[in-house]
């Protein structure tokens, strides 16, 4: 397996492909990977002829210090993953210094609001963060085909836009959440949560299911109400937001119109923070 450090090198490495045309997957991701990563993966394999996986902790998009310096970083653990899929697959872990040039600051996007709602009102800067590392990632890699999960459902739409307003010719493919047999969605973050928690977590996935099963005969705030008390009577859970959006502008909506909906939590158990979001329709 081909692990590159250095743009140049893995520039190099791409060079012959993509003069031929050859088909590019690409998985941009921040290690600590569990099968949710690995099944990104899977798919980019499946559908291209060569497959690259970045790994890289991106400090920007962290509004939380703490949060970056806790961020588990493993990547050995994480390149004998990525083999058990496959030895073709090639990684790029470089150091902050080779991604930002001694400059570790984002550049500000406009995401025609898709970037002010749900986390990024939450998290200020996350998504000039996140939009600063996708497009120097895309820049190098210039990838036929990148894949993001549902999981960051938000995400996955900015980088639709980023691609969209940058004139990028890169598709995006967005993928389901892989989730634990109890259905919590999984995550890096799941690994800070003890057995009793991750156990006790289940109750996040099994609400956004009722509140799915509500939609389909009741009014938003009605199910807006239906979840606010379901957490209420389990103190151990703090909601940072629960909204329901439709899935072009995520602005959070108050009433059903004809498209497409879907409901998006955030909230901390202990002081862990989990998001986690459902289709509605
Ligand atoms: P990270 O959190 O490592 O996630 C990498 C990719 O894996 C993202 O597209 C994310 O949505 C996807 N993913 C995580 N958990 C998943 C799950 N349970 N099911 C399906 N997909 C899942 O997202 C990032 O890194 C960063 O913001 C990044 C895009 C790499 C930019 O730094």
């Amino acid at each position: 397996m081909l692990i590159f450090n250095k743009k140049a090198l893995l520039q190099d490495h791409l060079a012959t492909a993509i003069a031929a045309g050859t088909s590019i997957g690409f998985v941009p991701t921040m290690g600590a990977l569990h099968s949710g990563h690995l099944s990104l993966m899977q798919q980019s394999v499946n559908q291209n002829k060569i497959t690259v996986v970045s790994i890289f902790v991106n400090p920007t998009q962290f509004n939380n210090p703490d949060d970056l310096k806790k961020y588990p970083r493993t990547l050995e653990a994480d390149a004998a993953k990525i083999k058990t899929l496959s030895d073709d697959i090639i990684v790029f872990a470089p150091e902050v210094d080779e991604m930002y040039d001694g400059n570790t600051t984002s550049q500000h996007y406009n995401f025609d609001g898709l970037e002010n709602q749900m986390e990024g009102a939450h998290r200020p800067g996350h998504f000039d963060g996140v939009g600063t590392i996708v497009k120097k990632l895309f820049d190098i890699v210039t990838p036929t085909n990148a894949y993001f999960g549902e999981k960051d459902f938000q995400q996955l739409q900015i980088v639709k836009k980023l691609v969209v307003k940058n004139n990028m010719p890169i598709n995006i493919v967005g993928c389901a959440i892989s989730r634990e047999p109890n259905g919590l969605a999984m995550s890096s973050r799941n690994e800070r949560l003890t057995a009793a928690e991750k156990e006790d977590a289940a109750f996040i996935y099994q609400t956004l299911q009722e509140a799915k099963n509500k939609f389909a005969e009741s009014s938003i705030t009605t199910v807006k109400d239906y979840v606010a008390h379901a957490f209420a009577a389990h103190p151990e859970y703090k909601t940072d937001y629960f909204e329901i959006a439709p899935e072009d502008t995520l602005e959070p909506a108050t009433v059903k119109e004809n498209t497409k909906y879907r409901a998006f939590i955030a909230v901390f158990l202990g002081n862990v923070r989990l998001i986690d979001n459902i289709s509605l329709n």
